[in-house]
């Protein structure tokens, strides 16, 4: 691991790097304890370089606050992203970030979200924080350039604020959430946890049980703030240790505040405990279940995927024919597979509609108004797809379509990063695989069966490990096991027991 203190040392050893590593970027203000520890570990599996950044920023305090008595455990740090597999610690001082002063007295240019977002929750409490916040990460999000930088959920208003600022200033980074990450008594991990005593740590309880209360009761099926903000006061009121600043409802994305949740609501809170000020919160989703399967070509995933989602009434969303629809798109416009700029502009401006079906029938696909649904089938769009599907824009705007189509749920979806990448809170998810000799069993029988017969097993064998070692190697949607799939090992089963194995997977 690489240590740096300035950013000319950071930015020329990345600039140096020879195979254009996918960066992950998991900044923080140290003291790490585990809820950082499951930024660094998503970032380490799902890029190729990690950079850990500590900077306690002085710019999101605010005059009265902890900024002196922040934890600093430099060593300690260090030594766990060592043993994290971070490949970069940057760790800047001040002055070298050009920041001396808190945000009312600096003179730097501020990054300045919009009021409607830093006005509500915290922001009402904590004047200057978010901008504070806002102008630091925007700095790091320059100096390191990654492509993705991945942040807490239990910051909720700051994870909105920084997928806001990306958006409105064009930033080309993925921002990652990740869940929250709680001690087995339910406290949300902390940096400030430090603070409290003994007797504190049991009163910060009520934060969580507060929340869980509502969510017992959300499930049940109260859905109006009134009644949910009525729960976690009244658990937070039993307690004299605690004093509330505030316990609101509100649009997760937005953050303005919702008197109902029709869709999705974030329930947070922010109290006193003794002197300590903690934060806490729970996303509240009504939404159909979504099921997830990812694994590498030929272990029979389009085949299964299409039987669970009819076995449970679920719409089966077929990312493979969208895919195929840009291709064919690509290939009816004449446009060069070697220029991407072109590609980008083609798929950015192109509308795709998709009706997908809960039968064995094919969902149809229209793209700019054409039904393409029989069209995209013939061998020159097969021949296009994976070259297609490996551009950056192509990626980015299916990505964002899938996630619109099952933003309700009630989907399964297939693919290579459907678990990871589009949707990282299915509620089951399957990694469905078999061995090598298997699949080329399965294929070289495919193919004797249509008449063909010019390939050996042994060489089908060599083509599925190669490719394989190709899908996992990508720097574009690789295919990785999100850590809570279930891996399905289909050798030996026949598509009804695997199919089988995932309805009862679901049912329990
Ligand atoms: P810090 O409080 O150190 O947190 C760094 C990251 O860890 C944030 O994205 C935060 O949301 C996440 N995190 C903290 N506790 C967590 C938990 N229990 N579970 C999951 N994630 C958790 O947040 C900041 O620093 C700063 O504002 C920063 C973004 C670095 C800008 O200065």
């Amino acid at each position: 691991m690489r240590i740096f203190k300035t950013v000319a040392g950071l930015r020329a050893y990345l600039k140096n790097q020879p195979l254009e590593p996918t960066l992950g970027l998991v900044p923080t203000m140290g003291a790490l304890h585990p809820g950082h520890i499951s930024l660094i570990r998503r970032a380490v599996t799902e890029t190729d370089l990690v950079v850990v950044t500590i900077f306690v920023n002085p710019l999101q305090f605010g005059p009265h606050e902890d900024l002196d008595q922040y934890p600093r455990q430099w060593e300690q740090d260090c030594q766990l992203c060592q043993q994290l597999g971070v490949g970069v610690l940057f760790a800047p001082t001040h002055q070298e970030m050009g920041i001396t002063n808190n945000l009312q007295k600096t003179t730097t240019t501020t990054v300045m979200p919009p009021p409607s977002m830093i006005s509500p929750l915290c922001g009402a409490f904590r004047p200057g924080h978010f901008p504070g916040v806002a102008t630091i990460v925007t700095k790091l999000l320059t100096i390191v350039a990654p492509d993705l930088a991945y942040f807490g959920e239990k910051d909720a208003q700051q994870l909105a604020v920084i997928r806001r600022l990306v958006k409105d200033l064009n930033l080309s980074v993925t921002i990652k959430g990740c869940p929250i990450v709680r001690e087995p008594s339910g406290l949300a991990y902390s940096s400030r946890n430090q603070y409290l005593s003994q007797e504190e740590r049991q009163q910060a309880l009520a934060l969580f049980k507060g929340l869980k209360q509502a969510q017992d009761a959300f499930s049940k099926g109260e859905r109006t703030a009134k009644g949910l903000i009525t729960i976690v006061e009244q658990e937070l009121g039993l307690n004299p240790g605690i004093k509330v600043q505030y316990v609101s409802l509100v649009n997760p994305d937005t953050l303005t505040a919702l008197d109902t949740i029709k869709e999705v609501g974030l329930l947070a809170i922010a109290a006193y405990v003794g002197s300590t000020r903690l934060i806490d919160n729970i996303i509240l989703r009504v939404r159909q279940p979504i099921i997830a399967i990812d694994g590498p070509a030929g272990a029979g995933k389009s085949t299964v995927t299409r039987r669970v989602a009819k076995a449970l009434n679920l719409r089966y969303l077929d990312t493979g024919a969208m895919y195929r629809a840009i291709a064919w798109l690509v290939k009816g416009s004449g446009v060069s597979l070697d220029d991407p700029g072109a590609i980008a502009e083609l798929v950015s401006q192109a509308t795709l509609e998709f009706l997908p079906s809960t039968d064995d029938t094919a969902p149809r696909l229209k793209i700019n108004g054409e039904d393409i649904t029989e069209a995209i089938r013939t061998p020159d769009v097969t021949a296009l797809v994976s070259q297609v599907s490996a551009q950056w824009a192509v990626r980015e705007k299916l990505v964002r379509y899938q996630q619109a189509l099952g933003k309700k749920g009630g989907v399964v979806a297939e693919g290579r990063d459907i678990g990871t990448n589009v949707f990282p809170d299915a509620d089951l998810k399957i990694f469905l695989t078999a061995s090598v000799a298997e699949r080329a069993r399965r294929r070289w029988q495919e193919f004797q069966g249509q008449g063909h017969n010019r390939i050996t097993l042994e060489q089908l064998e060599q083509e599925i490990e190669q490719r394989d070692y190709r899908d996992s190697h990508r720097s574009l949607a690789p295919l990785r096991q999100a850590v809570d799939a279930i891996t399905i090992n289909t050798d030996g089963l026949t598509i009804e027991e695997v199919t089988n194995k995932i309805i009862h997977l679901y049912h329990h």
